[in-house]
């Protein structure tokens, strides 16, 4: 199969590292739409872009025309906390997700890719208090399930927190409507202003996450586009871990180190949907099957990574 690729959401943080890395492996420019509501939109050099909302039925049509076979899908709202806050507009964010799944399934599409978080899981199994955030995307991953055929082919990834920026300080995290845990320790530990640290006064204990390298994430999307092959049945969910978890108190820890700056930390209970800790048994199978090692394993690594690219846009 001749690869037509199409990367929803992908002027976003891991789109655009996708396409900045599918350019520089084949010299070529992926599609991307993105309607630019959030995202890293001055990535628009690496990728053919399509400036449009995904339930925008005007994209059906571009995707019938260009022949997309292969869609990895990207374009959410994309935080836990403001979730519990906006549920309205997570809400209308899962609606217009399910809209474009309907537009584009009949449209040739035979892969379809979908980002989702491993915050859906606990323990090993479906976490039972969910935020708005992480029920819509259950709720996707299962209406994926009832329409995945062998000509719909349907993978389901649920990745860790993805942080970190390209070392050289090109390319990197930038949102102006959220503030993801690293970013926004960082700007306060250069402002010398008070950190919230969430905590669980009754467990005592800080919550635990895992984290991947956003270069990691994105290899691991073209990796799996190479290999399509492999992936045989219908509808297949894989959970994506790097080898360690980290404290929100450690990631605090090690960012103050690398900065050389001492924070104020001011602590709070942590709000009862999201998790203390994410246990999950996974063995990454997928790494097995596309043949991926991971690059950045170490969070103080990861870190390390931040420091041009934070320097330049904070
Ligand atoms: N970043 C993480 O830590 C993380 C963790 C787990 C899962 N994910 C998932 O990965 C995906 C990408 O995350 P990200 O960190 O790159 O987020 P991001 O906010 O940087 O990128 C999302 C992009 O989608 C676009 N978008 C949103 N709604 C759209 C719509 N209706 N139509 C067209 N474009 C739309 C935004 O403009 C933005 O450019 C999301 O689905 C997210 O839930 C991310």
């Amino acid at each position: 199969m001749k690869l037509n690729l199409l990367i929803t959401g992908g002027l976003g943080y891991i789109g655009s590292f996708t396409a900045k890395n599918y350019l520089k492996k084949t010299k070529k420019k992926l599609f991307v739409v993105d309607n630019l509501s959030r995202g890293n939109f001055f990535a628009k050099k690496y990728s053919n872009n399509i400036i449009l909302d995904i339930s925008n039925s005007k994209l059906t049509k571009i995707i019938k025309k260009k022949k997309i076979n292969t869609i990895i899908h990207l374009a959410s709202l994309t935080c836990v906390r403001e979730s519990i806050k906006k549920k309205r507009k997570y809400f209308n964010n899962y609606k217009s997700q399910i809209k474009f799944i309907n537009n584009i399934k009949n449209t040739g599409v035979k892969y379809f890719i979908f980002s989702s978080s491993l915050s859906v899981y606990e323990k090993n199994r479906y976490k039972k208090n969910l935020s708005p955030y992480s029920l819509y995307k259950l709720k996707i991953e299962k209406y994926l399930k009832i329409i995945s055929s062998k000509n719909f082919k349907v993978i389901i990834l649920r990745y860790p927190n993805i942080i970190g920026s390209d070392p050289s300080g090109k390319l990197g995290e930038k949102n102006n409507s959220i503030s993801r845990i690293v970013p926004l320790f960082y700007k306060n530990l250069i402002k010398m202003k008070k950190i919230t640290l969430f905590y669980d006064y009754n467990k005592k204990v800080y919550p635990c996450r895992n984290y991947m390298h956003v270069d990691d994430i994105s290899n691991i999307n073209l990796k799996i586009i190479e290999n399509l092959d492999k992936f045989k049945n219908r509808y297949q969910i894989f959970n994506i871990k790097n080898k360690k978890d980290y404290s929100n108190f450690e990631v605090l820890n090690f960012l103050s180190k690398i900065m050389k700056k001492k924070p104020l930390v001011d602590l709070k209970q942590i709000n009862n949907k999201e998790s203390i800790q994410q246990i999950i048994n996974t063995k990454n199978d997928i790494l097995k099957i596309i043949k991926y090692n991971i690059k950045y394993k170490n969070l103080k690594k990861i870190l390390q990574t931040n420091s041009r690219w934070f320097k330049k846009i904070y």
